[in-house]
């Protein structure tokens, strides 16, 4: 297959990416700065955003739609903005190349959050669970809905809501490294917070299911089946480092840190794979432990 990867030079690009062409598909990856994104990518074709409609203009089968400002780093009104704005106007500028395409791709994967829920307490989150209605939940729902307009010119689409994806070099992880190496890696307000992770191989495992998978359609949590209570995620983080795990980090120092995000990492969103599971996806990836080993290379 002929395959469009947006933001394929992020964490979960360049892992799709290199899976997609060990299995031998043609990769396109649309990139803000093509030459320098080929650094991170050798052997890639790259376009940029003003090429888009004449890569669809030559075919293209399958798009995953990754790109956007990261979310990690201190919330202001900046990041805020710049958070929302690159995703909606990505989306947008994808949305309207599909759209005026002589032949529209046959599915698009658009990847969301699990965000899209809102505080979700002890409930368990399948994808027919409502949105909630902070800032995360707002956001995932435009942006879901700018590119469900690709249905409109016969696309199927999936919206891919990740939960906290985990694999080397990248992610969440690499922002909760530090403070659990320094030792004080505690719980993050109450502790009793559930989340939601994926390792990166069904990351990317998923996101090539529901490329191929034609009974798969609309959104799709990407999840593993065993969501954890986040102050069982950071004991078992500080196992595999060797560190203590004891001290806490109260709400409000959270906050000033974090700003806005604190919101997301205090947030309890119990999530299941529900859609995936139905459809025959078997996760390589089940234990918490496990995968942080590996991603830190801690076997
Ligand atoms: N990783 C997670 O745990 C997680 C969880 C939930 C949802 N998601 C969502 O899944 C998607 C992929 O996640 P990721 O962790 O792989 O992201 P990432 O590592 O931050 O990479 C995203 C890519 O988007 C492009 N990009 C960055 N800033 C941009 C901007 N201002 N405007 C346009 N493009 C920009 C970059 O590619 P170029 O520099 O080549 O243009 C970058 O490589 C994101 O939309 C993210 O919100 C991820």
């Amino acid at each position: 297959m002929r395959i469009l990867v947006t933001g394929g030079t992020g964490f979960i690009g360049k892992a799709l990416v290199e899976s997609l062409q060990i299995a031998k598909h043609a990769v396109i990856v649309v990139s803000r700065s093509p030459d320098s994104a080929a650094t991170k990518l050798p052997n890639t074709e790259f376009v940029s955003w003003d090429g888009l409609s004449q890569i669809f203009a030559e075919g293209v089968d399958a798009v995953v739609h990754l790109a956007g400002e990261t979310v990690q780093g201190r919330w202001n009104k900046k990041k805020i903005a710049e958070v929302r704005d690159s995703r909606m106007k990505c989306t947008k500028m994808l949305l309207d190349a599909i759209e005026s395409a002589k032949e529209p791709p046959n599915v698009l994967v658009s990847a969301s959050g699990i965000g899209f829920y809102g505080e979700g307490g002890e409930e368990l989150l399948p994808e027919t669970a409502e949105s909630g209605t902070d800032y995360f939940a707002a956001l995932c729902v435009d942006w879901e809905a700018e590119a469900a307009r690709a249905g409109s010119v016969g696309c199927r689409v999936v919206f891919a809501r990740f939960g906290i994806v985990i694999g080397e070099g990248g992610g969440a992880l690499d922002a909760m490294l530090l403070p659990t190496q320094m030792g004080i890696g505690g719980p993050l307000g109450s502790g009793q917070q559930w989340w939601s992770w994926v390792g990166i191989q069904d990351a990317v495992g998923a996101i090539t299911y529901a490329v191929h998978d034609e009974s798969i359609n609309g959104p799709m949590n990407v999840v593993s089946p065993n969501p954890i209570r986040q102050h069982d995620f950071q004991r078992v983080l500080s196992r595999v480092l060797s560190r203590p795990s004891f001290m806490p980090a109260p709400s409000f120092a959270l906050k000033m840190v974090l700003g806005t995000f604190a919101q997301e990492v205090l947030s309890s969103k119990r999530v299941i794979p529900a859609k995936l599971k139905n459809a025959g996806y078997q996760f390589s990836e089940v234990e918490l432990e496990d995968v942080l080993r590996v991603a830190l290379q801690r076997e």
